[in-house]
């Protein structure tokens, strides 16, 4: 029987509505299979800060590094829950973990479900077959644009004392300048895009013809960083070579990722252009309460929905929880691969057959995918339909031809 520690950081806004959600699957696979959770949940976000004074209580991250398998998160942010630096309130937990505990890749998922409706239009429309949106966004997690905000936060978090960006001057500007400086390493750039290889090998490639295919996304023809990561990107791919490695520019990309989805497989990408692409990547998917993720490292492993906190519909019981479903079936899953536990692989799997199953089925659905069903209707349909799927799976394979009451 395996017990695996997980820490729960609700957070701000709808993060508490779609982590009640989650905790319905998680009792269910505890109820109906042989892993177990020790769980820890600890208040956090921009919205604690501004009631308490701090971001979560002194400890957590302690905690989170030494004594957790894997990190659950709701959403941080909130209106006005600005540090009186400028930074983010809420980021020592959710960036300041991402850089503190070397969470070097930001694994995003896009794809769309069978029986899922978009919004292109506004309307709800069908415009790709389910089948043609299946790609995996692997976004660099520590450095890039975010590298002084990551530093600071995770700084806070450690009780380090914060780090602030050198004074430059730079030729033609005068008067007040802010900057944030890029920096783009070799090391960072080789474990993100290695992985990036490792997870094409695992998939069927490209939706539209099967190929695999790692796609480098920069802006090389512009900024230095992506110069290296692309360099990066060439040498790697020459250890794959039963694996197609394109390269594209972010902006041409946004562009092909609309119009031919089915193109790709995998995608590789700096922070910030990862952060932007998921955003507009969830449009191809249902939207943002479709759009799962998985920020993980060598040790450590962060699983949160990518939508943010959305305060206008917080405390409603409207919003989507399977974004935050899917993110715990990529937690399961990674703690499967971690502990080569076979029995959490398996249940990663019905995972995913009983949301694709429910969606399938298109009876309860929040608004944001044109339904009306509530945000814990939702979740208790998918944890109830997991009940299920476990019960038949632990039940003895019987024969046809040799009925068991004779
Ligand atoms: C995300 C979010 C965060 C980010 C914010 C909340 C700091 O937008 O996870 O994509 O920019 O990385
Ligand atoms: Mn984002």
């Amino acid at each position: 029987m395996a017990t695996y520690r997980l820490t729960i950081l609700p957070g701000d806004g709808t993060g508490p509505e779609v982590m009640a959600e989650g905790e319905k699957l998680l009792a269910v696979i505890e109820q109906y299979t042989d892993l177990a959770f020790e769980k820890t949940t600890i208040p956090c976000g921009g919205k604690h800060w501004l009631d308490t004074g701090e971001e979560w209580p002194e400890g957590s991250f302690e905690h989170c590094r030494d004594n957790t398998d894997a990190i659950l998160l709701g959403a941080i942010g909130w209106p006005g829950a600005v540090l009186p630096n400028g930074d983010l309130a809420g980021g020592q937990v959710i960036l300041g973990l991402r850089s503190g505990l070397d969470l070097y890749a930001n694994v995003r998922p896009i794809k769309l479900y069978d029986g899922v409706l978009h919004k292109i239009h506004d309307e709800f429309t069908q415009v790709w077959e389910p089948a043609k949106v299946d790609m995996l966004v692997l976004r660099e997690n520590t450095e890039g644009l975010y590298h002084s905000l990551l530093r600071r936060s995770a700084q806070r978090a450690q009780g380090i004392e914060e780090m602030e960006d050198p004074e430059i001057e730079f030729d033609g500007l005068s008067g007040e300048v802010a900057w944030d400086p890029r920096p783009i390493s070799r090391k960072g750039s080789e474990r993100l895009i290695r992985l990036g290889f490792e997870y094409s090998r695992r998939r069927n490639g490209s939706p539209g013809d099967g190929i695999s295919r790692v796609t480098c996304v920069d802006k090389s023809n512009v900024t230095r960083g992506c110069q290296l990561f692309r360099q990066v990107f060439r040498e790697m791919g020459e250890a794959y070579p039963e694996i197609r490695c394109e390269e594209a520019y972010i902006d041409a990309f946004t562009m092909w990722m609309v119009r031919n989805p089915e193109w790709f497989d995998v995608v590789v990408t700096t922070n910030m252009f990862g952060d932007i692409v998921t955003d507009l990547g969830s449009v191809l998917q249902g939207g943002m309460g479709m759009a799962a993720s998985a920020n993980i490292g060598d040790v450590h492993g962060l699983f949160e929905p990518v939508h943010g906190s959305s305060p206008k519909h917080a405390g409603k019981d409207i919003v989507n929880p399977i974004a935050t479903l899917n993110s715990i079936q990529l937690m399961i899953e990674w703690l499967g691969m971690q502990h080569s536990d076979d029995e959490a692989l398996q249940v990663s799997d019905l995972i995913e057959q009983a949301i694709a199953e429910h969606l399938a089925e298109g009876e309860l659905l929040t608004y944001d995918l044109g339904g009306t069903a509530s945000t814990s209707e939702v979740g208790s349909a998918i944890a109830e339909r997991l009940a299920n799927l476990l019960i038949k799976v632990s039940e003895p394979a019987q024969s046809p031809d040799q009925p068991s009451d004779r």
